[in-house]
This record gives C-alpha cells, structure tokens and sequence, in this order.
C-alpha cells in the first residue's frame, strides 16, 4: 500500500482573539507558507495493532505502546482509530513534521492534528469529511488549551478565510467562509518568545472574573471592530483594516495580552509604513502581524528584523 501523506496550513488570527471565548466574532486566515505534514506507512512486516511514531522536530521516535497515554500524538491516533471503529489498525508508521513554529500563534498544535487525521483517516480507507476532522481535531485542542474557542482547528481544517463564532465546549463552533474582494498583504513577525495559549487564557479568565463589566465592554467593542474588518474585506475597502487593526491592538493592551517586545515590533512596523499592525494568537510572546498595502511588505519585514524579529513571513490573504 503506497503511503499516504496529508498537510496543513498554519494560521493567524486577523481580529478578534481572547474576545471569542466570550462568544464575540473572530476573522482568522490561513498561512500556506508554513505547513504540517503527516505521512502513513504500511509496514507489513509487522504485526496488526503496530503502530510506531516519528516526529523528528520535536527528537521523538517511539513505538506508541512505550508512549504515555495522554501524548498529544497518542489522543491525536486514538480519536481517529475510535471514530473510524477500528481496534487493530494494520501496522503502521506516522510521521509527522512541521515548519510552524510552535507556541507562537501561529496554529501548530491544530496543523499537526489535522493533517494526522485527515492522513490517516483516508489510510484506514474512511477518509473523513472536513466537519469530521475540524471536530476530532478540536478534541485533542482542549487537551492543549482548556478551553479553546475552536477557530483554530477551524481554519486550518478548511484553509479558507473565515469569521467564526464559538459554540459550547462541545462544539468546534459556527464558521462562515467570506469572500476577500481584493487580496491584502501581512507580514508576520515572530517575537521569538513561546507563548503557550492555555496560560494566556486563564490570566484572561480570572482578570474578567474580577471585573466582567469591563471586560465584556472590551470584547463587545472588540466584535464591533470584527464586524467592520469583515465588511472591508468584502467590499475591496483594505486600508480600513490599519486603523481597525490599531483599535483591536489598543483592546488587547488594556486586556494585559500584550508585551514589551510585540509592541516593540508593532512599532517599527507602522513606523516603517505598515497602515496597521497588532499582535495575532495569545500573545504575551508569539507573533505580531501588519498590514503592508502602502509600502512593499518587504521593508516592513526587513524593519522587523532589525526591529529583533527572530523570523519573518510574507502571506498574501485571499478568497
Ligand atoms: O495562540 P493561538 O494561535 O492558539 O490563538 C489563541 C486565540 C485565543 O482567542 C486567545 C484563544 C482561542 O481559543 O480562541
């Protein structure tokens, strides 16, 4: 059987994040220039049930009996063995890679899920639909993040631009793909400070748990800000997204998700020409974006390198 091999994208969150846990709007895009990759293996050599593991990013290479139960990769194999009602897999090897890097916003944990699932469903011979694959995949999100929102196995299963609502914790929550009338430019720029999501989340949560009505005034503005981004890119209207970019970056300050370093880099973007810039994900570390209409998105990422981004991407978003 020949090997099968599925990827996916990584992502950025245009407006919204933090705010969508509390049922707010959010945009998220896809990012194609980074990808996870999983590819299956038959190895009839071995015995059914056999299954080995190898993700040579993160220096792992085991079979998946001398793994804890509660690995990521583990659930990851589990949930799609359950969903598709098979025990004994034939022997098997996955092997998965990445080139997003990983606690920076930018989706890795959803990116290697989904592409594991939707390899290994169609190696088991039920390949799964993409409703499918988004839910599994939001499985295994709650294991990394508490209680994630769902946008990002969202995304990243369907590599669409998308403005989604979060539904309960059951649920990954309501997508609507939205046309992009005139394809903008980001540049992403990279703090090189880890921000693991879950931690983030909780600071939120206990800050809104001491002062909700502020808090809900914030993220209320926040998806006002949404709703207007959502309606520029329908209409073509780009240079309205800098300044709502701006406005959601001022939200994401006073709600404490912001750092020394991303503001440093938001900065020198806008200070380079960029027409609007904020941090995407979690924050705290992690990525920063700007929109590059006005000036070639070259030098904005050229200023973030000096600016100390440790990497920059160029993504072009479109329908
Ligand atoms: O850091 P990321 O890319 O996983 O994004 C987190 C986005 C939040 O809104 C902060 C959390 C969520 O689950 O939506």
């Amino acid at each position: 059987m020949p090997a099968i091999t599925a990827t996916a994208p990584g992502k950025i969150i245009l407006f919204g994040e933090h705010a969508v846990v509390y049922g707010q709007p959010a945009i998220a895009v896809p990012v194609n220039q980074v990808r996870a990759r999983a590819v299956i293996s038959a190895r009839p050599d071995q015995p059914r049930g056999w299954i080995h593991l190898q993700a040579p990013d993160i220096g792992l290479e085991n079979n998946w009996g001398n793994l804890p139960r509660d690995h990521p990769l583990i659930v990851i194999i589990k949930g799609v063995l359950n969903a598709a009602g098979i025990d004994q897999p034939p022997a098997l090897t996955v092997r998965v890679t990445s080139t997003i890097p990983i606690a920076a916003g930018l989706g890795s944990g959803a990116a290697v899920s989904v592409a594991i699932i939707r390899a290994l469903s169609e190696f088991l011979g039920r390949p799964f639909s993409d409703n499918e694959i988004s839910q599994l995949a939001f499985e295994v999100e709650k294991l990394h993040h508490g209680t994630p929102s769902g946008i990002d196995n969202t995304v990243i299963t369907y590599e669409k631009p998308i403005y989604f609502i979060k539904d309960s914790i059951e649920k990954p929550g309501k997508k609507e793909v939205f046309p992009v009338s005139k394809p903008f430019t980001i540049v992403i720029g990279d703090t090189g400070t880890p921000s693991p999501t879950a931690a983030v989340v909780r600071d939120v949560r206990e800050a809104w748990q001491r002062d909700r009505i502020t808090f809900e005034s914030l993220f209320e503005s926040t998806g006002g800000i949404v709703n207007q981004a959502r309606a520029a890119i329908e209409t073509g209207d780009n240079t309205a997204l800098g300044p709502l970019m701006n406005e959601n970056q001022d939200i994401l300050e006073n709600i404490s998700v912001s750092s020394g370093k991303l503001a440093q880099l938001i900065q020198s973007a806008r200070q380079a020409g960029a027409l609007g810039a904020k941090l995407s994900g979690a924050g705290r570390g992690g990525n920063m974006i700007a929109l590059a209409t006005r000036e070639p998105a070259g030098e904005i990422a050229n200023a973030l390198s000096t600016a100390g981004a440790t990497s920059t991407i160029i993504t072009t978003v479109n329908g």
